[in-house]
């Protein structure tokens, strides 16, 4: 393929990328939009394959390296269940880290490359900064990845003089950029350079360390922007323009994804990232606040909550981690038309950072075709709970605990919370008393017009629907 075939060819993919983002950002148009993404990227992987730039000696390497990795991503993506896919999207911006890591390295140790002067120093630069990048999303996703599975605790870790440990890591990433651009050759260069790869994992690591486990959402979505700015970084190093719109693509749609976090979890995006916030990083709950349990849980039953549904005029469900968890999306779906059919208003609140990932929930419902113009955002619906006969709350804590509205000692205090207590019943559907992502325990359970239906959320509506339909 000539290279200007190529350039083409890249543009078109740089196009059809565009075109995918504006379609997710739409559930009616996602999937056209994941078609655009895929197309786009066939197009950009054959257009790099058959490229100019690559020999036939070299396709060798790169068809080996595509049925090993694609093998593997094939495997990973059949086996993963939904309620995995943060960690296993956490992982693979650890993989882009990686690989910043490692083309950085094989630049700078490339023979072929001559470069003089300001070329020189330029190249330098894109290396340094792209190893830096590259490494800091390697180590944070990796820890991200156990603090999404469990493997590693949501409490942060509060190292003594955390932000003055950050400043010296800075500057010793500072001076030894310019000891490596001061270096005369690869082997001077080297020192530096393993040096600052060093203590860039290590800052990855206390980074995504320092963080809570309320906090997380802006985590995921804050590491989904370096991993394009890492894919931008390695752009620069190999001189591809695709990779470098690509990764400034992902880069900047993940910052305002970050910044969106942000806002729905009224959080400062500085603050997060300097750490503390979360579990345990809000001073704990003194006897008599009110995130003290107050009053008793009362339990209901499958066939009670089926008659305050049945006589409700209006309806709101709360769906969260809990859901996803059950894989309870298609009886929801099937209690709504039931009481659709009966006259009943039902409609969903969707908290921003419901279930593990953005738009979590969303996905969910769309796959259980659940109509669109009844999913509300929370600023939409928040409003309408007092109006509301029952809240049904299905496997969903912090999203709806009032403490973050009463409490200001809680990890959670000043998060926007979906009002299910101004509903005139509602209904939590969980296993136990357990406290959900944040840890925090949820005066919810006991406020006077609150019921639990204790038990695992598919079995307990498939009993829900049986008793409607009963
Ligand atoms: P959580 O607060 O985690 O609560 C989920 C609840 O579901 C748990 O308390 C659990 O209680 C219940 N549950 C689990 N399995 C269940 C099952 N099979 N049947 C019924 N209930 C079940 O979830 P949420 O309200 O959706 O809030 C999300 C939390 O995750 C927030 O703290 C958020 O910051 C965090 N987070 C979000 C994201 C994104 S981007 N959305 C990313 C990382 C972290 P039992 O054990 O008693 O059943």
């Amino acid at each position: 393929m000539s290279q200007s075939l190529a350039t083409v060819a890249y543009l078109g993919a740089a196009i059809l990328f565009i075109l995918s983002l504006g379609g997710l950002s739409n559930p009616e148009t996602s999937r056209r939009g994941n078609l655009f993404g895929m197309v786009g990227m066939a197009i950009a992987v054959l257009a790099t394959v058959f490229g100019p730039r690559v020999s036939a000696s070299g396709m060798a390497w790169i068809v080996g390296a595509l049925v090993i990795g694609g093998g593997i991503g094939l495997y990973a993506a059949r086996v993963v269940k939904m309620t995995q896919m943060p960690e296993l999207v956490a992982l693979m911006h650890s993989l882009v880290g990686l690989a910043a890591c490692l083309v950085g390295f094989a630049s700078y140790v490339d023979t072929s490359i001559q470069l003089e002067g300001a070329e020189k120093l330029i190249h330098e630069v894109e290396i340094y900064v792209g190893i830096l990048i590259g490494a800091v999303t390697f180590s944070g996703s990796l820890i991200a990845f156990g603090k999404l599975n469990g493997k590693i605790g949501g409490k942060p870790l509060l190292l003594p003089a955390r932000h003055w440990l950050n400043l010296v890591l800075l500057l010793v990433v500072i001076w030894f950029g310019r000891e490596f651009l001061r270096a005369e050759t690869v082997e001077q260069g080297m020192l530096p350079l393993v040096v600052m790869t060093v203590v860039a994992l290590l800052f990855g690591i206390h980074m995504v360390m320092a963080i809570g486990g309320a906090d997380m959402p802006v985590v995921v979505s804050m590491l989904n922007s370096y991993s394009g700015w890492a894919a931008a970084a390695t752009g620069f190093m190999l001189s591809n323009d695709l990779l470098i719109v690509t990764g400034a693509l992902v880069g900047s749609s993940g910052a305002i994804l970050s910044y969106i976090m942000c806002n729905a979890m009224n959080r400062n995006f500085i603050s997060v990232i300097a750490g503390g916030f979360g579990s345990g990083g809000g001073a704990p709950a003194k006897k008599g606040d009110a995130a003290e349990p107050q009053g008793e849980a009362v339990p209901v039953s499958a066939t009670e909550t089926a008659e305050l549904l049945r006589e409700a005029k209006s309806v709101i469900i709360v769906p969260g981690y809990g859901m996803a968890v059950a894989q309870a999306q298609h009886t929801v779906n099937e209690i709504v038309k039931t009481l659709r059919d009966k006259g009943v208003q039902v409609r969903f609140a969707i908290h921003p950072v419901a279930g593990r990932m953005p738009g979590h929930m969303n996905v969910l419902l769309a796959e259980a075709k659940v109509p669109y113009d009844i999913v509300m955002e929370m600023d939409e619906i928040n409003e309408d709970f007092p109006e509301a006969d029952v809240a049904m709350v299905i496997g969903a804590n912090d999203i709806v605990n009032p403490a973050a509205q009463d409490d200001p000692t809680s990890p959670i205090a000043g998060m926007p919370v979906l009002e299910v207590w101004k509903a005139k019943h509602s209904i939590v559907m969980k296993r136990s008393m357990a406290s959900g992502y944040a840890g925090v325990d949820n005066p919810l359970f006991y406020k006077e017009n609150n019921r639990m239906l204790f038990g695992d959320a598919k079995k307990m509506l498939d009993e829900v629907l049986s008793a409607l339909k009963g």
